[in-house]
């Protein structure tokens, strides 16, 4: 119903339209500190379903993850992705919902994971979603992954009751697909991002991911690399980064501007993975790296121990140099841009924000340069559909709903 006036007719079908739902501002107000929001995602390896009320209590989330279909491979096959998703789409949202205690007919709207990710995978969520908004007659919201990503962290400090932030917000978006610098903002409950920085070649979880099973060590190989750093001397190998030209040359034209000075801050990770490339060739550790990768498989769960066991000094000591030099690159190009543009807030995001060595690189710069840096929680920095529902509420407070022929986009970008 298309409203008009107050106390006057509706315009499309001529009913009289009542005096409280006339104030559509209140009346919206009202509706949407309730709203249930079903959030889907299915971008990558994790067939993910959650419920968020009110853009700021998550009531429940489950996460399939897909490790072990893709483990034996040492990286995601799509159409493997593709088959569990169709598997597991179904009882995953049957778990969140039976978490909550909450039924279909509950939900106030259905969002999904629209892209970026894998086309097949963010097919089956997007037909999932689709089928279930046009059965439930319910509203569909397109969700942009790493949109998802970034909400990740402001429904963790809205969770915590820290719901204002100090702008200009920077966000750091860092996963197995994606490195990201975003500037944020929020007009009339609106978000808007702004690219300034994004890599030019691997993601820095892919380089994480290559360089595990470059040396023999499993899949996903940020977590593993993560746990084993410590065990190495992290300034034992040297590695540099391209100098990346930070102007950028086709930005839109903003107020006190030119056109070209918009300074970026670019990333570039496959040359590390090259570099660990010569290291092992120059070093000639092919062979105990063929007989690490056979006695990992046949260890479940390894432990540290295990890790230890099978790793030399030599090992452990690239596995840490590599971390810190990725950890290194990634706060100082971040902190920088914050720099440039005077950022108060922080948001460091995605599944490499899980790393330890990240978190504390960036908890020890921040403080110095008066930036306040927050992070998700390490269950919520990498997929999960919470994320998916809570960057949803916004949509749906400004009801900006999907229509059945929404798609997937494999190379959605995010403005
Ligand atoms: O956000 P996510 O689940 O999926 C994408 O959107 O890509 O991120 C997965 C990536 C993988 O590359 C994984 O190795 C990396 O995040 N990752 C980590 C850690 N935990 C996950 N990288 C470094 N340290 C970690 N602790
Ligand atoms: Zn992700």
């Amino acid at each position: 119903m298309a409203l008009g006036a107050q106390n006057s007719e509706c315009l499309q079908c001529g009913l009289t339209v009542h005096e409280d739902i006339v104030d559509r501002r209140r009346y919206s107000l009202d509706v949407d500190k309730n709203a249930l929001i079903l959030g889907i995602e299915s971008s990558c390896d994790e067939t993910a379903a959650a419920i968020v009320r009110g853009g700021e209590e998550l009531i429940s989330s489950v996460v399939a993850s897909q490790i072990a279909t893709h483990s034996p491979y040492g990286g995601v096959v799509p159409e493997l992705a593709s088959r569990e998703h169709l598997r597991n789409l179904v009882p995953v949202t049957r778990a969140a919902l039976a978490k909550a205690g909450l039924t279909y007919a509950d939900m106030s709207a259905i969002a999904v994971t629209n892209g970026p990710g894998l086309a097949g995978a963010l097919l089956t969520g997007v037909s999932f979603a689709k089928s279930l908004a046009w059965a439930l007659e319910k509203p569909l919201i397109a969700v942009n992954h790493i949109e998802g990503h970034i909400h990740a962290v402001l429904l963790e400090q809205r969770q915590k009751g820290n719901g204002v932030l100090d702008f200009p917000v920077l966000a750091l978006v860092v996963s197995g697909g994606h490195t990201h610098l975003f500037l944020a903002e929020e007009i009339d409950g609106v978000w808007h991002y702004e690219n300034i920085g994004h890599t030019r070649d691997d993601a820095a979880g892919e380089a994480f991911d290559k360089t595990a099973k470059l040396l023999g060590l499993g899949y996903p190989g940020g977590p593993i690399i993560d746990r084993i750093s410590r065990f190495g001397d992290p300034k034992a190998v040297k590695f540099t980064f391209a100098q990346l030209k930070h102007i950028a040359r086709n930005q839109p034209k903003r107020a006190g501007r030119m056109e070209e000075d918009r300074k970026r801050f670019d990333f570039s990770y496959s040359g590390i993975k090259t570099a660990v490339l010569r290291y092992v060739e120059t070093h000639d550790m092919f062979a105990s790296i063929e007989a690490r990768r056979n006695a990992l498989l046949q260890i479940a769960s390894p432990t540290d121990e295990d890790f230890q066991r099978l790793c030399d000094r030599r090992t452990l000591d690239l596995v840490a140099s590599f971390q810190a030099a990725v950890v290194g690159d990634l706060t100082s190009r971040t902190m920088s841009a914050c720099e440039e543009y005077n950022v108060q807030t922080l948001l460091v995001t995605g599944g490499v924000a899980a790393n330890s060595a990240l978190r504390a690189s960036f908890e020890q710069r921040s403080p110095r340069s008066g930036v306040r840096v927050h992070f998700p929680s390490r269950v919520m920095s990498t997929d999960n559909a919470a994320m998916i529902a809570a960057a949803a509420y916004s949509k749906w407070v400004s009801r900006d709903f999907a229509g059945l022929e929404l798609s997937a986009e494999a190379n959605l970008q995010l403005r």
